[in-house]
């Protein structure tokens, strides 16, 4: 398979075991070749590492290192492998423009919020904050504006009475863990492309995902 990826943690991984699992199935257009963190802690290097997956870790030592040198580290670190595209699965560092350059913006991120809205950290809990009846997950391009690229694809998902923020982080985590796999099996696919323009770039979807509607240039799933 020609279509492979780095995926960049810095926690507990659960989007990147269903990247893995997604990866192993037959009819996946993607395999995962290299699993970064900037935390060896990370408990999500354990299920690669369990899984053969190579691993590395770039650490940012705060007050040793300003970002442009930590990125200029991850691209170093990443480069001898020639992702097709480098995706964000909770890697809870700043990406900057050196980095999506380095990648011809191939760079995704997944947010857990319907994205402009409650962009940052704690976004399950800036939905209950706001009164929202409603949240969800994103994925996007990744863009020196953290959180702010162009949308590729969201899922919906209720907020009931009651719900606490871990109560609705873990149903958002169900559906970005549909979402990322469908997403970059489309991307490998050509389903979902990045073209390049003379402003800079635009997303073409060639093919809507099952379950999804095209509105407004973007693949919804609603609740
Ligand atoms: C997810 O909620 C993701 O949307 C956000 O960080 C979390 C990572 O969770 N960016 P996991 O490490 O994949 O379990």
């Amino acid at each position: 398979m020609s279509f492979h990826i780095a995926v960049l943690i810095s926690g507990r991984g659960s989007n990147l075991e269903a990247l893995f699992h997604a990866s192993t199935r037959p009819d996946s257009a993607f395999k995962i070749s290299l699993v970064l963190s900037d935390k060896s802690s990370a408990g999500g290097l354990q299920f690669a590492e369990q899984n053969s997956i190579p691993t590395l870790v770039v650490p940012r030592k705060p007050k040793e290192q300003n970002s442009q040198t930590f990125n200029q580290a991850l691209c170093d670190a990443l480069l001898p492998y020639k992702p097709n595209l480098v995706v964000l699965a909770g890697f809870m560092r700043v990406i900057d423009a050196n980095f999506i350059h380095t990648f011809n913006g191939h760079v995704i991120n997944i947010h857990p919020s319907l994205l402009p809205l409650y962009r940052g950290l704690d976004a399950q809990a800036q939905a209950l904050d706001a009164g929202a009846k409603e949240s969800g997950c994103t994925v996007h391009y990744v863009t020196e504006e953290i959180d702010a690229g162009p949308i590729v694809a969201q899922a919906v998902v209720p907020i009931l009475a009651g719900d606490t923020a871990e109560v609705l982080s873990s149903r958002i985590l169900k559906f970005e863990h549909q979402l990322l796999p469908a997403v970059v099996n489309a991307i490998a696919r050509g389903d979902i492309a990045l073209v390049r323009t003379e402003s800079g770039s635009r997303i073409v979807i060639n093919k809507v995902l099952d379950n999804f509607k095209l509105e407004g240039g973007r693949l919804i799933r609603s609740a």
